[in-house]
């Protein structure tokens, strides 16, 4: 059918057509979209077709004017634009736009300070699985099946046969570097553990810890104690003071909590200490000998000891947060409080 042929050559050229500058785009118009223009012509040739072609010529015909028109509008925009370019042109001297940038995690900057406080006196890094055996989270350091100790511990177990489990401290990763290793020693363990307590502002049933282990020749108390002190007061400031309560480890003997000053009222009494003037930052004591003897570590030769602090604890301290579940809501509000350049 000649009307077609015509009609579909047509399209091809306005599909083809490259008018180059604002006079050629309006040529363009003319000749094809203009009163007198080839559509209007080829939209009249629309009544010498048989009915039952006249719809496909329809649609034919709409297309050419879909391709016209979106030409006209595209080049339009670009022509249009073109003739002020001078005046468009950026500002290549005007500042960068700012992205925001996301802030480190409250915890993140906490570990990474602590990492650092200790890495200054020869501390370095070490790391280990999330997901433990009993040997290195239990039997190694001194608590062996069914020790009544075990229940301090709420522990997620992995298998039945309660061999695997996740790690309940990172004193596991302790055991790790005490069988591979030789002494002299000394490093802390940052890292996620996982114990089963119902959630609330003082619990969660996962968490954060760093631990450390100092292992040589002659450590003594005296070495922890004076570690203890000086953590405590890098972190904290330099007037705070510490105290070493009797406690209970399976792996250390002697064992003690730790306690710090107030840095908040300096020992008087506040709502951060709850008016006792002190408050609790971890758990220390000098290795177990029995401990070291399951890592084959000659006990009349070495001793050593070992501490670790919860890190979610060190940083409501610090940040005086009093809820524990924020750290894990991810809310970019409670986020982006904190400093991470402390
Ligand atoms: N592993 C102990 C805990 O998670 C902390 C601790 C580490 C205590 C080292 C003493 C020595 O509770």
């Amino acid at each position: 059918m000649e009307s077609f042929e015509k009609a579909n050559a047509i399209l091809a050229e306005i599909i083809n057509a490259a008018p180059g500058n604002a006079d050629e785009l309006e040529q363009f118009r003319i000749k094809y979209l203009g009163t007198k223009g080839v559509l209007k012509e080829l939209f009249g040739a629309m009544g010498t077709l048989p009915n039952e072609r006249k719809k496909e010529y329809g649609q034919l015909m709409n297309s050419l004017k879909t391709a016209a028109e979106g030409k006209l509008e595209t080049l339009k925009e670009l022509y249009a634009g073109s003739k002020t370019k001078a005046t468009q042109m950026p500002d290549l001297t005007a500042p960068a736009y700012t992205l925001p940038l996301g802030t480190r995690h409250p915890l993140s900057v906490i570990r990474n300070k602590m990492v650092e406080i200790f890495s200054r006196i020869g501390f370095a890094v070490a790391e280990g699985p999330e997901i433990e055996d009993d040997w290195h989270n239990f039997t190694a350091l001194n608590l062996p099946q069914d020790h009544p100790a075990r229940d301090m511990q709420d522990t997620f177990f992995l298998t039945e046969d309660k061999n695997l489990m996740l790690r309940t401290h990172t004193s596991s990763v302790q055991i790790r570097v005490m069988e591979n290793e030789k002494p002299p020693m000394r490093y802390v363990f940052p890292g996620r553990v996982f114990r089963n307590e119902t959630i609330t502002a003082r619990a969660h049933c996962t968490f954060h810890q760093v631990e450390g282990l100092y292992i040589d020749e002659d450590v003594s108390f005296a070495d922890l104690k004076q570690t203890m002190l000086y953590f405590a007061q890098e972190m904290f400031g330099r007037n705070v003071e510490v105290r070493f309560r009797p406690s209970f480890f399976p792996f250390t003997e002697p064992s003690a909590e730790i306690d710090i000053s107030c840095f908040v009222c300096g020992g008087k009494g506040c709502p951060v200490c709850k008016y006792s003037g002190w408050v609790e930052i971890g758990g220390c004591g000098m290795v177990d000998p029995a401990v070291m003897d399951n890592c084959k570590i000659d006990t009349k030769k070495y001793s050593g000891f070992a501490f670790g602090m919860g890190i979610e604890r060190i940083t409501m301290l610090k940040y005086q947060i009093n809820d524990l579940r924020l750290f894990f809501e991810n809310d970019v509000r409670f986020l982006q409080q904190f400093d991470s350049a402390l």
